[in-house]
């Protein structure tokens, strides 16, 4: 099972990247995602009626104790903190591959406390960029490109790739943009 910890959301800046590190993390093959930092059910029903659109199991919850949350994760399996201070990410994946995995991202400043409950701080290159760029690359290091391949059962929309052009089947209607 892995999990995603979105810390530190704001609801009036975060919107949009909060929105996108959910996106990521059901994408690239995480179990689900919880937000913490200012609550913001707008996010939430986004996320949620997107997983129904678009199909599979993918969860969303919010909880504002961050430091419960962890905690209670590590009597099950392993907390890795994406933070461009940590260690190389090459040198844990091969380390908690198959172990259940909660994957903390920040939003602006992590607290030091963070750091110290990670099991492991990891970093996707020593340079700032994203948490939606750090989750992405960190998923498919882990998991591969099978997420990325599957079928979310229960869709009610499905996109039928094509070199040009867009094919999506909506299972109520008919194709429709072909
Ligand atoms: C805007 S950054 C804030 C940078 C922050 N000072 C830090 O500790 O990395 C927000 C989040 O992006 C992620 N991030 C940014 N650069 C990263 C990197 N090089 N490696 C891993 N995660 C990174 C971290 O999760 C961070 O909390």
């Amino acid at each position: 099972m892995i999990a995603v910890l979105r810390l530190g959301h704001r609801r009036n800046r975060d919107k949009r990247i909060t929105t996108h590190c959910a996106l990521v993390a059901r994408a690239f093959g995480a179990d689900k995602i919880i937000f913490s930092g200012e609550q913001d059910d707008a996010v939430l029903q986004s996320v949620s009626s997107l997983s129904k659109k678009w199909g599979g199991k993918f969860k969303a919850s919010y909880e504002s104790n961050w430091r419960k949350t962890i905690k209670a994760f590590k009597e099950k399996g392993v907390v890795v903190h994406l933070t461009m201070y940590g260690q190389p990410f090459n040198e844990v994946v091969s380390k908690i591959k198959n172990k259940n995995a909660l994957i903390v991202i920040g939003a602006e400043k992590v607290p030091r406390e963070v750091y110290d409950l990670a099991d492991y701080n990891v970093a996707i290159g020593n340079q700032p960029h994203s948490e939606v760029a750090a989750l992405a690359v960190f998923l498919y290091e882990l998991l591969g490109r099978t997420p990325l391949q599957k079928e979310f059962r229960g869709w009610q929309k499905k996109i039928v790739p094509l070199p040009r052009g867009k094919k999506v089947i909506n299972k109520f209607l008919r194709v429709i943009g072909a």
